[in-house]
């Protein structure tokens, strides 16, 4: 069943001069049948440099919004509608203006986990793998960073500028306590704890690591150790192990879980690319505005 569903998406694909695209987060089916997968920064830079018409996004929200920033001539389709960001949704432009009004102008740097018109609204994005480098390309010493207060609070720590976090945050990343990664280092006492900077703080304190989930897959293959304790969404779990069958992958907390990431099936894909729904289409004035703050970034990425 699910091998005659692949191949009659791989089919379509083909007619249609279509990609397909996945996060390292999808279901493992989705990962299989993807052209390419990756995080954040990966599959915004491979969106832009595709010669494909169509670009079909397996992922949330925010990460197709981007891929039509980065592509305005090519068309992005969601294979599901309901697939958004819990925490691209604690910001809006109004809130992100207002913020600005009471701390005074200032550069914002915004996480791609985030909605285009905020992006629009932002002097340049950021990724979990460049955000470090990010705030350090900018001239000025004080920042407000958004939405990720996890995500401000660790670049903080790394640079000596004065930075105002924004209070969001992922609660799939968000809920990963102490206790549950100290049980997990008590239990697997050889293993490296590699988390997501999208933690709290005193998580991230106890981790060997703190990786984007393209960083986490980069580490593992080239790391001389041969388990880890995985601090993100467990869907990362199957790309780690695929791509080290002889080492050990160990869940830090069995409640990250992001069900917005899991929604997607392959029937899912197989009606998009069929019925060519839905279209993620960003209005020319937002996306003329958030493609300079998209396109700084990727300059400060050498991309
Ligand atoms: P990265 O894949 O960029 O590390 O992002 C993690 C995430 O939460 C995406 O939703
Ligand atoms: Fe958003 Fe967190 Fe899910 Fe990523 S894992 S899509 S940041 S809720």
């Amino acid at each position: 069943m699910t091998e005659t569903i692949a191949r009659e998406i791989r089919a379509l694909l083909k007619e249609r001069n279509a990609i397909l695209l996945a996060h390292n987060y999808q279901r493992p089916e989705i990962q299989d049948i993807a052209d390419l997968t990756g995080d954040s920064l990966e599959l915004s830079i491979k969106a832009a440099k595709t010669d494909a018409d169509v670009i079909v996004f397996c992922g949330v929200h925010f990460m197709a919004e981007t891929a039509s920033i980065v592509s305005p001539d090519k068309t992005v389709l969601m294979p599901r509608r309901d697939t958004g960001c819990p925490m691209a949704d604690m910001i809006t432009p109004e809130a992100l203006q207002a913020r600005l009004a009471e701390l005074g102008e200032m550069p914002v740097v915004t996480y791609v986990n985030s909605p285009a018109s905020v992006k629009a609204h932002s002097t340049i994005c950021c990724t979990s793998a460049n955000a470090v480098a990010v705030v350090n390309s900018l001239a000025e010493d004080e920042i407000l960073m958004t939405p990720d207060r996890n995500l401000c609070q660790y670049v903080a720590s790394k640079t000596t500028k004065k930075i105002h976090c924004w209070a969001g945050y992922c609660p799939i990343h968000d809920r990963l306590s102490t206790g549950e990664v100290l049980n997990a280092k008590a239990v697997h006492p050889e293993a490296l704890f590699i988390a997501h900077p999208e933690c709290r703080p005193e998580v991230l304190a106890l981790a060997d690591a703190v990786l984007s989930t393209s960083g986490m897959l980069d580490f593992a293959k080239h790391s001389v150790h041969r388990s880890f304790i995985v601090g993100t969404e467990e869907g990362l779990i199957y790309p780690l192990q695929k791509a080290n069958p002889n080492k050990s992958f160990y869940r830090a907390s069995d409640a990250m879980v992001c069900e917005d990431m899991k929604r997607t099936t392959l029937e899912d894909v197989l009606r998009a690319i069929r019925t060519m729904t839905y279209e993620v289409k960003v209005a020319d004035k937002v996306c003329r505005r958030a493609s300079k703050a998209v396109e700084r970034m990727l300059e400060v990425s050498g991309r």
